[in-house]
């Protein structure tokens, strides 16, 4: 797959089938993030990976919606940043789940971020101290998202406009 194939062929999946993630595809997603870029290098964000079908499901509660995926995904990731080591970590963390997005497109998986930080629980409680205590993330971790990983049960393409058009400035913004 070249990389404009890759880019279009990208799209959110929210159902999956039951099927594991081998272990190839897992070692080369740990490959592919080993080479994404940080600020000042400090390579703030690690990640955890959640197969455990209760967590997921804890993990569900955590928000109050936009977590169809984690119904039936069969690994999430948690990407979280040490802030201590960055106060840029939600930039470096964005940076590191969209190669694992692409990452997992190209191994023929499909994924769906679910947003954590500054979101909230069925009961207004913040989605990332919900999180935070269901997998015992220390305090000096901030958690960015939920990247929902499997093999894709749709035949949905991308729900991206594609008449979309970016906005492009040229030099100054008038
Ligand atoms: C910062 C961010 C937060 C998102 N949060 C959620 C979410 O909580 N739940 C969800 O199902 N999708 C979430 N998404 C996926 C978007 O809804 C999706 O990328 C967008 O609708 C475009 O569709 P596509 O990914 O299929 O191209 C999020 C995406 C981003 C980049």
């Amino acid at each position: 797959m070249d990389f404009e194939q890759l880019i279009k062929s990208r799209h959110s999946t929210r159902r999956f089938l039951d099927t594991p993630l081998t272990e190839q595809q897992q070692q080369l997603f740990h490959q592919c993030l080993s080479y994404v870029p940080s600020g000042n290098n400090k390579r703030p964000t690690e990640i955890i990976e959640v197969t455990d079908p209760q967590i997921i499901c804890e993990l569900k509660a955590c928000k109050n919606a936009g977590t169809l995926a984690l119904s039936t995904a069969p690994m999430v990731y948690v990407i979280i940043g040490d802030k201590d080591k960055s106060d840029v970590w939600v930039e470096n963390a964005s940076i590191l789940s969209s190669y694992l997005m692409l990452a997992a497109e190209y191994s023929k998986l499909s994924s769906c971020w679910i947003q954590i930080h500054q979101r909230k629980d069925q009961d207004n409680n913040d989605s990332e101290e919900r999180v935070r205590e269901v997998l015992s993330i220390p305090k000096n971790y901030g958690i960015l998202c939920l990247i929902a990983v499997g093999v894709p049960d749709d035949i949905l393409s991308s729900q991206c406009d594609q008449e979309f058009k970016l906005k492009i400035h040229h030099n100054k913004m008038k």
